[in-house]
């Protein structure tokens, strides 16, 4: 008979681990399927997050904004550096090694909450007395519960597929072998400012080809505004409104015609071109068509505000359902449909998940953009803050950007708050903690901040909500 299970996970990314680990702290019996390999064709836990998007693309990020400060900026400190050089084989094989020690450490979880792991694919294959029977190869286990974890693959170009080695998607961008001397980029969301940035500091003249007309059209337009100007200072060149006719490989690369606003012609060529134009929900392997398993019109596995399908028992978590594809909000979630599971009442608010551009400098915000208050008819005030005016941006020898808080005209309450500058990936916690307990910004104003620290900066932008900074 096959196994029995109280929750069997499909997909072993940051939505499934975690779900998996939530489930088994509750008491039940819980098994994760997850059908990643690494080069050797071992098991590769962690998901997209894990291989091929959050932590390699840090790592990178980290490895040449090193390279960058030691080529560009360690002389103003008085630190000088003679005969600097790039060894990217290194920073590729430490980029690897820490891919790797969070592959072992998600496996180190497994075994230390004693979940089954099945290396494979999962698919669903018919209803069970109690259940759902799932596949993986030839052996059939049971599930009580099934949590669809299965993530999310790169939305291809038509007419340029990904062969990632000329025409590359986030997996062959964290792992070119040598610096493009050109290196084309089409999309500039998030993948495509961070990895920009990555080759941009390595040595390579990057372009940015963007669809749409405004730059950064989710984050707050003073914050775009800002980091616009601070990436074309930077070099990382950015066209707007371009529409892409003809993708071809060509004697010396990648040859690309794209017409402008004006409707003017231009072809550019690349020895590299990156294509980071968003992902597509993956739910190909599920045979979740046979099982009847509804998916929504973009196809996204289609789920309540529980993260519950149309199934009895079937739940589905991270970028394989609606809302935005961070590894924190899947986390979120599958915490929440494990304790739902076990009867408890969780609840996750898509309103207050962080967003983090690890750029130089960092992009950070959560909740609401003053265009969007503006649409909406929410009267609001505003304060922000520079980096400029704060003592330990300037010890740092990083002054660039601001902190704006956005709050609600009569109550104070803090609707959103924005941040470009050093280190916003983590300022935005105290704005995350501040929402969610629906404080305001005199709240933050009246709390003490330690000096100097970048977070003074956090405080002076809450006081400029009611026209009383101190330090500006
Ligand atoms: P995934 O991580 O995609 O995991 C899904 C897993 O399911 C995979 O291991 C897959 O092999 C497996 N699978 C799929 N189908 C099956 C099947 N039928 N059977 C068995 N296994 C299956 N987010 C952030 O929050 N911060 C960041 O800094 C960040 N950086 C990123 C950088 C890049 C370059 C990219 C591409 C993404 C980044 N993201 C980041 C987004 C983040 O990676 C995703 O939001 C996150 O991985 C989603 O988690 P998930 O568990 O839903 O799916
Ligand atoms: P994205 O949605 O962030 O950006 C895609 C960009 O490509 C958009 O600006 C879009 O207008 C543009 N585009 C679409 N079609 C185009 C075309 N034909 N020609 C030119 N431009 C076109 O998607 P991206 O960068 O691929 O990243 C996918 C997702 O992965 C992100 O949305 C995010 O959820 C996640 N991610 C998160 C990171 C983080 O949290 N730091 C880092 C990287 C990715």
């Amino acid at each position: 008979m096959a196994q029995l299970f109280d929750v069997v996970v499909i997909g072993g990314g940051p939505g499934g681990y975690i779900a998996a680990i939530r489930a088994a702290q509750l008491g039940l019996a819980t098994a994760c399927v997850d059908e990643w390999r690494d080069a050797d064709g071992k098991p590769a836990l962690g998901g997209t997050c894990t291989n091929v998007g959050c932590i390699p693309s840090k790592a990178l990020l980290q490895s040449s904004e090193n390279f960058d400060q030691a080529g560009h900026h360690f002389a103003e400190h008085g630190v000088k550096i003679k005969g600097l050089e790039l060894d990217l084989a290194q920073m590729l094989k430490r980029k690897d090694k820490v891919v790797k020690a969070s592959n072992d450490g998600v496996i180190y979880l497994f075994k230390k909450n004693k979940i089954a792991f099945f290396h494979g694919r999962g698919s669903f294959a018919k209803a069970a007395p109690g259940g759902h029977e799932i596949l993986i190869g030839k052996e059939a286990i049971t599930a009580k519960n099934v949590i669809v974890a299965t993530g999310s693959n790169p939305r291809p170009l038509p007419g340029a597929e990904f062969d990632e080695k000329l025409i590359l998607s986030n997996a062959g961008a964290l792992a070119i072998p040598e610096v493009p001397k050109r290196l084309g980029v089409i999309g500039a969301g998030v993948v495509g400012l961070e990895m920009g940035s990555v080759w941009r500091r390595l040595g390579s003249e990057v372009t940015i080809l963007e669809a749409l007309p405004a730059f950064l059209g989710a984050a707050d337009e003073q914050i775009a505004r800002e980091a616009a100007k601070i990436f074309a200072r930077q070099g990382l060149a950015i066209q707007l409104g371009v529409n892409i006719s003809k993708v071809a490989q060509s004697k010396k690369g990648v040859s690309i015609q794209y017409t402008v606003k004006d409707n003017s012609s231009k072809t550019l060529e690349y020895d590299r071109l990156i294509v980071s134009i968003g992902r597509l929900p993956n739910t190909a392997g599920l045979n979740a068509a046979a099982v009847g398993l509804k998916l929504d019109e973009r196809g996204f596995v289609a789920v309540d505000g529980d993260c519950r399908t149309n199934l009895p028992g079937v739940w589905a978590i991270g970028d394989v359902v609606r809302g935005p594809m961070l590894a924190h909000k899947a986390e979120e979630e599958g915490v929440a449909v494990a304790e739902r599971i076990a009867g408890q009442k969780p609840h996750v608010d898509l309103d207050t998940v962080p967003w983090v551009i690890y750029t130089t400098p960092e992009i950070a915000w959560v909740g609401k953009t003053e265009q969007q208050l503006k649409a909406e008819g929410v009267e609001y005030r505003a304060g922000t803050f520079p980096f400029s005016a704060n003592a330990r941006a300037r010890a740092l020898g990083d002054t660039s950007g601001l902190v704006k808080f956005v709050s609600n005209a009569k109550t104070d309450e803090i609707l959103g708050v924005h941040i470009i500058g050093p280190f916003a990936g983590e300022l935005i916690a105290e704005a995350v903690v501040a929402m969610e307990f629906r404080g305001s910004s005199e709240d933050i104003g009246m709390i003490c901040h330690a000096h100097p620290s970048l977070s003074e900066a956090m405080k002076d932008a809450a006081l400029a909500v009611d026209r009383r900074a101190l330090n500006i």
